[in-house]
Protein backbone atom coordinates (compact mmCIF):
# COMPACT_ATOMS: atom_id res chain seq x y z
CA UNK A 1 0.00 0.00 0.00
CA UNK A 2 3.13 2.59 1.05
CA UNK A 3 5.02 1.51 -2.52
CA UNK A 4 1.48 2.42 -4.50
CA UNK A 5 1.40 5.51 -2.40
CA UNK A 6 4.56 6.36 -3.09
CA UNK A 7 4.04 5.80 -6.35
CA UNK A 8 1.36 8.09 -7.07
CA UNK A 9 2.83 10.79 -5.43
CA UNK A 10 6.36 10.60 -7.74
CA UNK A 11 3.72 10.37 -10.90
CA UNK A 12 1.91 13.84 -9.32
CA UNK A 13 5.53 15.31 -9.18
CA UNK A 14 6.56 14.50 -12.56
CA UNK A 15 2.80 15.55 -13.84
CA UNK A 16 3.42 19.38 -12.09
CA UNK A 17 6.88 19.39 -13.83
CA UNK A 18 5.16 18.70 -17.26
CA UNK A 19 2.68 21.33 -16.61
CA UNK A 20 4.87 23.94 -15.69
CA UNK A 21 6.96 23.13 -19.28
CA UNK A 22 3.68 23.13 -20.97
CA UNK A 23 3.15 26.64 -19.96
CA UNK A 24 6.18 27.51 -20.94
CA UNK A 25 5.00 25.99 -24.72
CA UNK A 26 7.52 23.66 -24.86
CA UNK A 27 6.37 19.80 -25.10
CA UNK A 28 8.67 16.78 -23.09
CA UNK A 29 9.63 14.03 -24.97
CA UNK A 30 9.79 10.22 -24.22
CA UNK A 31 13.19 10.64 -23.65
CA UNK A 32 13.37 13.80 -21.32
CA UNK A 33 10.23 12.51 -19.15
CA UNK A 34 11.98 9.78 -18.11
CA UNK A 35 15.30 11.84 -17.19
CA UNK A 36 13.01 13.78 -15.16
CA UNK A 37 11.72 10.68 -13.09
CA UNK A 38 14.82 9.58 -12.74
CA UNK A 39 17.05 12.72 -11.36
CA UNK A 40 13.63 13.58 -9.50
CA UNK A 41 13.50 17.33 -11.00
CA UNK A 42 10.98 19.75 -9.90
CA UNK A 43 9.93 23.05 -11.41
CA UNK A 44 12.28 24.97 -9.70
CA UNK A 45 14.69 22.87 -11.97
CA UNK A 46 13.03 23.80 -15.07
CA UNK A 47 11.71 26.79 -14.84
CA UNK A 48 14.18 28.49 -16.55
CA UNK A 49 14.84 26.37 -19.33
CA UNK A 50 15.15 28.91 -23.12
CA UNK A 51 15.19 26.56 -26.04
CA UNK A 52 14.22 27.38 -29.38
CA UNK A 53 12.85 23.75 -30.18
CA UNK A 54 9.04 22.92 -29.43
CA UNK A 55 10.25 19.29 -28.67
CA UNK A 56 12.16 19.34 -25.01
CA UNK A 57 14.56 16.12 -25.16
CA UNK A 58 17.14 14.51 -22.45
CA UNK A 59 20.07 16.28 -23.67
CA UNK A 60 18.24 20.15 -23.87
CA UNK A 61 17.74 19.52 -19.97
CA UNK A 62 20.78 17.66 -19.68
CA UNK A 63 22.98 20.75 -20.87
CA UNK A 64 20.10 23.76 -18.83
CA UNK A 65 21.10 21.60 -15.60
CA UNK A 66 24.84 21.33 -16.34
CA UNK A 67 24.74 25.35 -17.02
CA UNK A 68 26.16 23.61 -20.38
CA UNK A 69 25.13 26.13 -22.90
CA UNK A 70 24.31 24.01 -26.11
CA UNK A 71 26.56 25.34 -28.95
CA UNK A 72 24.23 24.90 -31.72
CA UNK A 73 20.77 26.31 -29.85
CA UNK A 74 20.21 29.67 -29.63
CA UNK A 75 18.68 30.13 -26.39
CA UNK A 76 15.10 31.82 -26.94
CA UNK A 77 12.17 30.90 -25.43
CA UNK A 78 9.19 29.71 -27.60
CA UNK A 79 6.83 31.87 -28.33
CA UNK A 80 3.38 30.90 -27.78
CA UNK A 81 0.82 31.35 -30.49
CA UNK A 82 -1.32 34.65 -29.83
CA UNK A 83 -4.12 33.08 -27.91
CA UNK A 84 -6.57 35.95 -29.54
CA UNK A 85 -5.50 34.92 -32.93
CA UNK A 86 -6.79 31.56 -32.78
CA UNK A 87 -10.27 30.67 -32.55
CA UNK A 88 -10.12 27.48 -31.13
CA UNK A 89 -10.21 26.95 -27.58
CA UNK A 90 -9.80 23.28 -26.46
CA UNK A 91 -12.63 23.59 -24.15
CA UNK A 92 -14.99 24.89 -26.76
CA UNK A 93 -13.91 22.44 -29.54
CA UNK A 94 -14.56 19.48 -26.46
CA UNK A 95 -18.20 20.62 -26.52
CA UNK A 96 -18.44 21.11 -30.48
CA UNK A 97 -19.57 24.75 -30.20
CA UNK A 98 -19.22 27.40 -32.88
CA UNK A 99 -16.38 29.85 -33.04
CA UNK A 100 -15.68 33.59 -33.85
CA UNK A 101 -12.99 34.09 -36.28
CA UNK A 102 -11.01 37.27 -36.13
CA UNK A 103 -9.10 38.50 -38.85
CA UNK A 104 -5.38 38.60 -37.42
CA UNK A 105 -3.01 41.91 -38.52
CA UNK A 106 -1.89 40.64 -42.36
CA UNK A 107 -5.64 40.85 -42.96
CA UNK A 108 -6.03 37.28 -43.31
CA UNK A 109 -8.39 35.23 -41.45
CA UNK A 110 -6.95 33.45 -38.49
CA UNK A 111 -7.14 29.67 -38.55
CA UNK A 112 -10.54 28.84 -37.30
CA UNK A 113 -11.59 24.96 -36.81
CA UNK A 114 -15.57 24.29 -35.96
CA UNK A 115 -15.74 20.07 -35.88
CA UNK A 116 -19.05 18.20 -35.64
CA UNK A 117 -18.01 14.94 -34.64
CA UNK A 118 -20.66 12.24 -34.22
CA UNK A 119 -21.79 11.80 -30.75
CA UNK A 120 -21.30 8.16 -29.83
CA UNK A 121 -23.87 6.79 -27.47
CA UNK A 122 -22.61 5.62 -24.02
CA UNK A 123 -21.37 2.39 -23.28
CA UNK A 124 -24.71 -0.16 -22.88
CA UNK A 125 -25.80 -3.21 -23.26
CA UNK A 126 -27.17 -3.40 -27.18
CA UNK A 127 -30.24 -5.70 -27.79
CA UNK A 128 -32.37 -6.63 -30.69
CA UNK A 129 -34.39 -3.46 -30.04
CA UNK A 130 -31.22 -1.40 -29.87
CA UNK A 131 -30.63 -3.08 -33.83
CA UNK A 132 -34.47 -2.34 -34.67
CA UNK A 133 -33.97 1.92 -33.33
CA UNK A 134 -30.51 1.97 -35.45
CA UNK A 135 -32.97 0.61 -38.69
CA UNK A 136 -35.82 2.94 -38.14
CA UNK A 137 -32.78 6.07 -37.23
CA UNK A 138 -31.17 5.56 -40.93
CA UNK A 139 -34.96 5.04 -42.97
CA UNK A 140 -36.18 8.41 -41.26
CA UNK A 141 -32.54 10.23 -41.80
CA UNK A 142 -32.67 8.91 -45.63
CA UNK A 143 -36.04 9.33 -46.03
CA UNK A 144 -35.48 12.71 -45.76
CA UNK A 145 -33.02 13.26 -47.89
CA UNK A 146 -35.05 10.94 -50.37
CA UNK A 147 -38.03 13.21 -50.23
CA UNK A 148 -36.04 15.79 -52.26
CA UNK A 149 -35.84 13.90 -54.87
CA UNK A 150 -38.53 15.38 -57.55
CA UNK A 151 -38.61 11.71 -58.87
CA UNK A 152 -40.65 10.41 -55.99
CA UNK A 153 -44.20 11.88 -56.86
CA UNK A 154 -47.30 10.87 -55.24
CA UNK A 155 -45.38 9.09 -52.00
CA UNK A 156 -47.28 6.06 -50.40
CA UNK A 157 -46.14 4.02 -47.30
CA UNK A 158 -45.66 0.47 -47.34
CA UNK A 159 -48.50 -0.09 -44.99
CA UNK A 160 -51.20 1.76 -47.25
CA UNK A 161 -49.31 0.44 -50.12
CA UNK A 162 -52.42 -2.62 -50.88
CA UNK A 163 -55.17 0.42 -50.83
CA UNK A 164 -54.51 1.64 -54.52
CA UNK A 165 -55.92 0.11 -57.41
CA UNK A 166 -54.40 -0.90 -60.24
CA UNK A 167 -52.09 0.90 -62.47
CA UNK A 168 -52.07 4.21 -60.52
CA UNK A 169 -48.32 5.36 -60.92
CA UNK A 170 -46.91 5.05 -56.92
CA UNK A 171 -43.81 5.94 -55.29
CA UNK A 172 -42.33 4.28 -52.20
CA UNK A 173 -39.35 4.48 -49.70
CA UNK A 174 -38.26 1.60 -48.51
CA UNK A 175 -34.88 -0.21 -46.79
CA UNK A 176 -34.43 -3.35 -49.07
CA UNK A 177 -34.57 -6.60 -46.32
CA UNK A 178 -33.81 -8.90 -49.43
CA UNK A 179 -33.17 -9.28 -53.30
CA UNK A 180 -34.06 -12.96 -55.24
CA UNK A 181 -35.15 -13.93 -59.05
CA UNK A 182 -37.98 -15.45 -59.95
CA UNK A 183 -38.69 -18.17 -62.48
CA UNK A 184 -39.79 -16.04 -65.15
CA UNK A 185 -36.03 -14.01 -64.31
CA UNK A 186 -37.34 -10.96 -63.16
CA UNK A 187 -35.88 -9.66 -59.85
CA UNK A 188 -38.09 -9.50 -56.87
CA UNK A 189 -36.89 -7.02 -54.15
CA UNK A 190 -38.46 -7.45 -50.90
CA UNK A 191 -39.24 -3.69 -49.31
CA UNK A 192 -39.63 -2.39 -45.57
CA UNK A 193 -40.53 0.64 -43.97
CA UNK A 194 -41.99 1.04 -40.66
CA UNK A 195 -45.22 0.55 -41.69
CA UNK A 196 -45.40 -2.76 -43.70
CA UNK A 197 -44.11 -4.74 -46.23
CA UNK A 198 -44.30 -5.09 -50.40
CA UNK A 199 -42.57 -7.16 -53.24
CA UNK A 200 -41.11 -4.99 -55.31
CA UNK A 201 -40.14 -6.59 -59.21
CA UNK A 202 -38.26 -5.74 -61.39
CA UNK A 203 -38.76 -6.41 -65.23
CA UNK A 204 -35.31 -7.72 -66.44
CA UNK A 205 -35.62 -5.37 -69.57
CA UNK A 206 -35.65 -2.43 -66.81
CA UNK A 207 -31.69 -3.00 -66.69
CA UNK A 208 -31.77 -1.77 -62.98
CA UNK A 209 -28.31 -2.70 -61.76
CA UNK A 210 -27.76 -5.01 -58.37
CA UNK A 211 -25.54 -2.59 -57.30
CA UNK A 212 -28.53 -0.91 -56.13
CA UNK A 213 -30.24 -3.35 -54.64
CA UNK A 214 -28.09 -4.49 -51.78
CA UNK A 215 -29.72 -5.05 -47.98
CA UNK A 216 -29.85 -2.39 -46.01
CA UNK A 217 -29.88 0.08 -49.00
CA UNK A 218 -32.89 2.50 -48.47
CA UNK A 219 -34.14 4.05 -51.87
CA UNK A 220 -37.10 5.28 -53.61
CA UNK A 221 -39.15 3.42 -56.21
CA UNK A 222 -41.35 4.50 -58.66
CA UNK A 223 -43.93 2.18 -60.69
CA UNK A 224 -47.22 0.79 -61.08
CA UNK A 225 -49.20 -1.75 -58.89
CA UNK A 226 -51.57 -4.33 -60.57
CA UNK A 227 -53.38 -7.34 -58.91
CA UNK A 228 -51.59 -6.48 -55.71
CA UNK A 229 -47.83 -6.18 -57.03
CA UNK A 230 -45.43 -3.39 -57.57
CA UNK A 231 -43.64 -3.13 -60.99
CA UNK A 232 -40.80 -1.23 -60.49
CA UNK A 233 -40.37 1.45 -63.45
CA UNK A 234 -36.98 3.21 -61.98
CA UNK A 235 -34.78 3.38 -59.06
CA UNK A 236 -33.77 6.84 -57.33
CA UNK A 237 -30.92 7.16 -54.86
CA UNK A 238 -30.88 9.84 -52.20
CA UNK A 239 -27.45 11.08 -54.20
CA UNK A 240 -25.67 14.95 -53.53
CA UNK A 241 -26.73 17.56 -55.54
CA UNK A 242 -24.70 19.33 -58.60
CA UNK A 243 -22.86 21.78 -57.10
CA UNK A 244 -21.94 24.28 -59.69
CA UNK A 245 -19.14 27.06 -58.11
CA UNK A 246 -16.85 25.29 -56.22
CA UNK A 247 -16.90 27.68 -52.58
CA UNK A 248 -13.23 29.15 -52.28
CA UNK A 249 -11.87 31.81 -49.67
CA UNK A 250 -11.17 34.83 -50.29
CA UNK A 251 -7.26 34.57 -48.29
CA UNK A 252 -4.87 31.77 -50.31
CA UNK A 253 -4.11 29.37 -47.98
CA UNK A 254 -4.07 25.70 -48.57
CA UNK A 255 -5.18 22.39 -47.11
CA UNK A 256 -2.94 19.21 -47.02
CA UNK A 257 -4.37 15.75 -46.67
CA UNK A 258 -2.80 12.89 -45.36
CA UNK A 259 -3.65 9.45 -43.80
CA UNK A 260 -2.64 6.20 -42.55
CA UNK A 261 1.11 6.68 -42.07
CA UNK A 262 1.45 3.73 -39.47
CA UNK A 263 3.83 4.84 -37.07
CA UNK A 264 5.40 1.71 -35.18
CA UNK A 265 5.33 -0.26 -38.96
CA UNK A 266 8.51 -2.21 -40.12
CA UNK A 267 7.21 -0.99 -43.32
CA UNK A 268 7.11 2.63 -42.60
CA UNK A 269 8.78 5.05 -45.02
CA UNK A 270 11.05 7.23 -43.17
CA UNK A 271 12.01 8.88 -46.21
CA UNK A 272 8.58 10.18 -47.19
CA UNK A 273 8.38 11.42 -43.27
CA UNK A 274 11.45 13.45 -43.66
CA UNK A 275 11.12 15.06 -47.28
CA UNK A 276 7.18 16.03 -46.22
CA UNK A 277 8.62 17.68 -43.34
CA UNK A 278 11.12 19.34 -45.01
CA UNK A 279 8.48 20.51 -47.46
CA UNK A 280 5.53 21.85 -44.90
CA UNK A 281 8.43 23.68 -43.32
CA UNK A 282 10.03 25.59 -46.73
CA UNK A 283 8.78 28.22 -48.34
CA UNK A 284 6.84 26.11 -50.70
CA UNK A 285 4.61 24.78 -48.02
CA UNK A 286 3.95 28.70 -46.73
CA UNK A 287 0.71 28.85 -47.34
CA UNK A 288 -0.90 25.60 -46.00
CA UNK A 289 -2.72 26.17 -42.96
CA UNK A 290 -5.05 23.17 -42.24
CA UNK A 291 -3.72 19.49 -42.15
CA UNK A 292 -5.98 16.74 -41.92
CA UNK A 293 -4.86 13.31 -41.57
CA UNK A 294 -7.50 11.19 -41.39
CA UNK A 295 -6.72 7.65 -39.62
CA UNK A 296 -4.28 5.00 -39.12
CA UNK A 297 -1.99 6.76 -37.25
CA UNK A 298 -0.06 4.20 -35.72
CA UNK A 299 -0.01 0.58 -37.02
CA UNK A 300 -1.95 -0.60 -34.20
CA UNK A 301 -1.40 -4.51 -32.13
CA UNK A 302 -2.85 -6.85 -32.83
CA UNK A 303 -5.17 -5.98 -35.68
CA UNK A 304 -4.23 -9.13 -38.06
CA UNK A 305 -2.46 -12.71 -36.97
CA UNK A 306 1.02 -12.45 -37.06
CA UNK A 307 0.89 -8.60 -37.29
CA UNK A 308 4.04 -8.60 -34.61
CA UNK A 309 6.50 -9.58 -37.07
CA UNK A 310 5.64 -6.28 -39.01
CA UNK A 311 6.30 -4.10 -36.40
CA UNK A 312 9.45 -2.30 -35.23
CA UNK A 313 7.17 -1.15 -32.16
CA UNK A 314 4.96 -3.51 -30.83
CA UNK A 315 4.03 -0.88 -27.43
CA UNK A 316 0.52 1.01 -29.01
CA UNK A 317 1.94 3.63 -26.75
CA UNK A 318 5.15 4.26 -27.86
CA UNK A 319 3.82 3.78 -31.57
CA UNK A 320 1.27 7.42 -30.19
CA UNK A 321 4.83 8.54 -28.72
CA UNK A 322 6.41 8.52 -32.38
CA UNK A 323 3.04 9.90 -33.89
CA UNK A 324 3.07 12.48 -31.46
CA UNK A 325 6.21 13.38 -32.52
CA UNK A 326 5.50 14.07 -35.99
CA UNK A 327 2.62 16.13 -35.42
CA UNK A 328 5.32 18.41 -32.59
CA UNK A 329 6.92 19.18 -35.79
CA UNK A 330 4.36 20.43 -37.73
CA UNK A 331 5.03 24.35 -37.68
CA UNK A 332 2.14 25.68 -35.39
CA UNK A 333 0.46 28.09 -37.22
CA UNK A 334 -0.88 25.11 -38.90
CA UNK A 335 -4.00 23.44 -37.64
CA UNK A 336 -3.83 19.85 -37.51
CA UNK A 337 -7.20 17.68 -37.69
CA UNK A 338 -7.04 13.75 -37.08
CA UNK A 339 -9.19 11.57 -36.73
CA UNK A 340 -9.20 7.67 -36.04
CA UNK A 341 -9.01 4.53 -38.65
CA UNK A 342 -9.63 1.18 -37.85
CA UNK A 343 -5.64 0.45 -36.86
CA UNK A 344 -5.79 3.19 -34.01
CA UNK A 345 -6.92 1.79 -30.53
CA UNK A 346 -10.16 3.00 -30.40
CA UNK A 347 -13.49 0.78 -30.88
CA UNK A 348 -13.66 0.00 -34.20
CA UNK A 349 -17.13 0.36 -34.27
CA UNK A 350 -17.98 3.05 -36.04
CA UNK A 351 -18.88 5.81 -35.21
CA UNK A 352 -15.45 5.95 -33.67
CA UNK A 353 -14.82 8.45 -31.14
CA UNK A 354 -11.45 10.83 -31.42
CA UNK A 355 -8.20 9.84 -29.93
CA UNK A 356 -8.27 10.41 -26.12
CA UNK A 357 -5.31 11.65 -23.42
CA UNK A 358 -4.67 8.46 -22.45
CA UNK A 359 -3.30 7.79 -26.19
CA UNK A 360 -1.76 11.11 -27.21
CA UNK A 361 -1.18 12.92 -23.60
CA UNK A 362 1.18 15.57 -25.50
CA UNK A 363 -0.88 17.10 -28.04
CA UNK A 364 -4.23 16.56 -26.97
CA UNK A 365 -3.36 20.17 -25.12
CA UNK A 366 -1.68 21.47 -27.95
CA UNK A 367 -3.98 25.02 -29.65
CA UNK A 368 -3.28 23.63 -32.84
CA UNK A 369 -4.34 19.94 -32.71
CA UNK A 370 -8.08 19.14 -33.06
CA UNK A 371 -8.75 15.38 -32.25
CA UNK A 372 -11.81 14.43 -34.14
CA UNK A 373 -14.29 11.25 -34.61
CA UNK A 374 -14.68 9.22 -37.59
CA UNK A 375 -16.69 9.85 -39.75
CA UNK A 376 -16.14 13.57 -38.81
CA UNK A 377 -17.45 17.14 -40.37
CA UNK A 378 -14.68 20.03 -40.44
CA UNK A 379 -15.14 23.47 -41.65
CA UNK A 380 -12.27 25.19 -41.59
CA UNK A 381 -11.29 29.19 -42.51
CA UNK A 382 -14.73 30.25 -41.80
CA UNK A 383 -16.85 32.92 -40.12
CA UNK A 384 -20.51 32.34 -39.95
CA UNK A 385 -22.09 29.19 -41.54
CA UNK A 386 -22.10 29.79 -44.95
CA UNK A 387 -18.21 30.65 -45.32
CA UNK A 388 -15.03 28.32 -45.09
CA UNK A 389 -14.38 24.63 -46.30
CA UNK A 390 -16.77 21.69 -45.44
CA UNK A 391 -15.14 18.77 -44.78
CA UNK A 392 -16.12 14.83 -44.42
CA UNK A 393 -13.38 12.96 -43.01
CA UNK A 394 -13.82 9.07 -43.60
CA UNK A 395 -11.32 6.93 -42.77
CA UNK A 396 -13.13 4.36 -45.55
CA UNK A 397 -13.06 1.03 -43.32
CA UNK A 398 -15.90 0.11 -45.40
CA UNK A 399 -14.07 0.24 -48.67
CA UNK A 400 -12.50 -3.12 -48.82
CA UNK A 401 -15.88 -4.94 -48.18
CA UNK A 402 -17.76 -2.70 -50.99
CA UNK A 403 -15.38 -3.60 -52.89
CA UNK A 404 -16.01 -6.86 -53.06
CA UNK A 405 -19.79 -7.00 -53.17
CA UNK A 406 -19.86 -4.66 -55.95
CA UNK A 407 -19.08 -6.89 -58.98
CA UNK A 408 -17.98 -3.07 -61.42
CA UNK A 409 -16.20 -2.26 -58.24
CA UNK A 410 -14.37 -5.35 -58.27
CA UNK A 411 -12.51 -4.82 -60.99
CA UNK A 412 -10.91 -1.17 -60.55
CA UNK A 413 -12.27 -0.09 -57.04
CA UNK A 414 -9.38 -0.86 -54.93
CA UNK A 415 -6.95 1.11 -56.74
CA UNK A 416 -9.33 3.69 -58.20
CA UNK A 417 -11.21 5.03 -54.76
CA UNK A 418 -12.62 7.62 -56.57
CA UNK A 419 -15.19 4.91 -57.77
CA UNK A 420 -15.99 3.86 -54.18
CA UNK A 421 -16.12 7.63 -52.84
CA UNK A 422 -18.85 8.14 -55.35
CA UNK A 423 -21.11 4.89 -54.84
CA UNK A 424 -21.24 5.96 -51.21
CA UNK A 425 -21.85 9.44 -51.82
CA UNK A 426 -24.73 8.68 -54.44
CA UNK A 427 -26.01 6.34 -51.56
CA UNK A 428 -25.56 9.32 -48.97
CA UNK A 429 -24.24 6.50 -46.57
CA UNK A 430 -20.46 5.69 -46.03
CA UNK A 431 -21.34 2.07 -45.38
CA UNK A 432 -24.44 1.57 -47.13
CA UNK A 433 -25.27 -2.73 -46.73
CA UNK A 434 -24.91 -3.24 -42.82
CA UNK A 435 -21.86 -5.32 -42.29
CA UNK A 436 -19.35 -3.97 -44.26
CA UNK A 437 -17.91 -2.03 -41.49
CA UNK A 438 -18.48 -2.85 -37.87
CA UNK A 439 -21.49 -0.19 -37.06
CA UNK A 440 -22.84 0.38 -33.76
CA UNK A 441 -26.24 0.21 -33.30
CA UNK A 442 -26.30 3.33 -32.12
CA UNK A 443 -29.40 5.83 -31.40
CA UNK A 444 -28.35 7.50 -34.76
CA UNK A 445 -27.06 6.21 -37.69
CA UNK A 446 -23.49 8.69 -38.20
CA UNK A 447 -22.75 6.63 -41.22
CA UNK A 448 -25.61 8.94 -43.22
CA UNK A 449 -24.16 11.71 -45.30
CA UNK A 450 -26.30 14.04 -44.19
CA UNK A 451 -24.73 17.10 -45.30
CA UNK A 452 -22.91 18.04 -48.58
CA UNK A 453 -19.45 18.46 -47.96
CA UNK A 454 -17.05 20.81 -50.30
CA UNK A 455 -14.35 18.18 -50.09
CA UNK A 456 -14.67 14.70 -49.00
CA UNK A 457 -11.42 12.54 -47.44
CA UNK A 458 -11.25 8.99 -46.84
CA UNK A 459 -7.73 6.81 -46.23
CA UNK A 460 -7.73 3.14 -45.69
CA UNK A 461 -6.84 1.48 -49.30
CA UNK A 462 -3.28 3.30 -48.67
CA UNK A 463 -3.95 4.10 -52.92
CA UNK A 464 -4.27 7.62 -53.74
CA UNK A 465 -6.96 9.81 -56.11
CA UNK A 466 -7.98 13.06 -56.54
CA UNK A 467 -11.12 13.67 -58.51
CA UNK A 468 -14.60 15.79 -58.46
CA UNK A 469 -17.74 14.37 -58.17
CA UNK A 470 -20.86 16.92 -58.87
CA UNK A 471 -18.95 19.49 -57.47
CA UNK A 472 -17.67 17.37 -54.29
CA UNK A 473 -13.38 17.16 -54.14
CA UNK A 474 -12.97 13.76 -53.89
CA UNK A 475 -9.73 12.89 -52.02
CA UNK A 476 -8.58 9.48 -51.46
CA UNK A 477 -5.38 10.08 -49.47
CA UNK A 478 -2.28 7.51 -49.46
CA UNK A 479 -0.12 6.34 -47.09
CA UNK A 480 3.58 6.99 -45.19
CA UNK A 481 4.06 2.91 -45.35
CA UNK A 482 5.37 0.90 -48.47
CA UNK A 483 3.55 -2.53 -49.28
CA UNK A 484 3.24 -5.32 -46.85
CA UNK A 485 3.01 -8.67 -46.36
CA UNK A 486 -0.62 -8.48 -44.96
CA UNK A 487 -1.47 -5.52 -47.80
CA UNK A 488 -0.87 -8.28 -50.35
CA UNK A 489 -2.90 -11.09 -49.12
CA UNK A 490 -5.96 -8.50 -48.76
CA UNK A 491 -5.18 -7.40 -52.65
CA UNK A 492 -4.43 -3.50 -51.53
CA UNK A 493 -1.89 -1.90 -53.75
CA UNK A 494 -0.12 0.45 -51.51
CA UNK A 495 0.88 4.03 -53.39
CA UNK A 496 2.69 5.69 -50.61
CA UNK A 497 3.76 9.07 -50.37
CA UNK A 498 1.30 11.06 -52.84
CA UNK A 499 0.27 13.74 -50.96
CA UNK A 500 -2.88 15.87 -52.06
CA UNK A 501 -2.83 19.57 -50.97
CA UNK A 502 -5.89 21.71 -51.77
CA UNK A 503 -5.58 25.61 -52.43
CA UNK A 504 -8.56 26.98 -50.89
CA UNK A 505 -8.66 30.22 -52.67
CA UNK A 506 -9.17 28.69 -55.63
CA UNK A 507 -9.93 24.74 -55.13
CA UNK A 508 -7.07 23.73 -57.00
CA UNK A 509 -6.44 20.12 -55.92
CA UNK A 510 -2.84 18.40 -56.98
CA UNK A 511 -0.87 16.00 -55.53
CA UNK A 512 2.79 15.88 -54.38
CA UNK A 513 4.89 12.94 -54.52
CA UNK A 514 7.19 12.33 -51.73
CA UNK A 515 7.97 9.03 -52.62
CA UNK A 516 11.70 9.31 -53.71
FE1 LIG B 1 -4.12 1.95 -43.24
Amino acid sequence: MEKIDEGKKDMDEVGEVISCLRKKGLIVDTGALEFIKEKNLGCSDVESIRVESLFLTKEMIEAHIGKVKVSETKEVEVALEDEDELCTDPEMQDTNEEESPEVNGTGERSPCVRVESPLCDEPRERRIDSFVGYFNARYNAMKNLLLRRQELKNLVSLGRFTKYSNDRNVSVIGIVTGVSKSKAGNTVVNLEDPTGKIMVIIKDQKGIGEDELLNDVVIGVCGSTFNGFFYADSIVLADVPILNNAKTVSDHVSGVFLSDLHFGSKYFNKGIEERFLKWIMSPSGAQVRYLFICGDNVDGVGIYPGQDSELVETDIFAQYRLFEEFVLKIPRHIQIIICPGNHDAVRIGEPQPALGRDLVPNICDAENVHLVGNPAYVNVHGGDSADGINVLMYHGYSFTSIVDAIPYLRQKGLVNPQYVMEYVLKRRHLAPPYGVTVGMPEKQDALVISKIPDIFQTGDLHSHAIDDYRGITLISSSTFQDQTPFMDRVGHVANPGKVSVVDFHTREAKSIDFSS
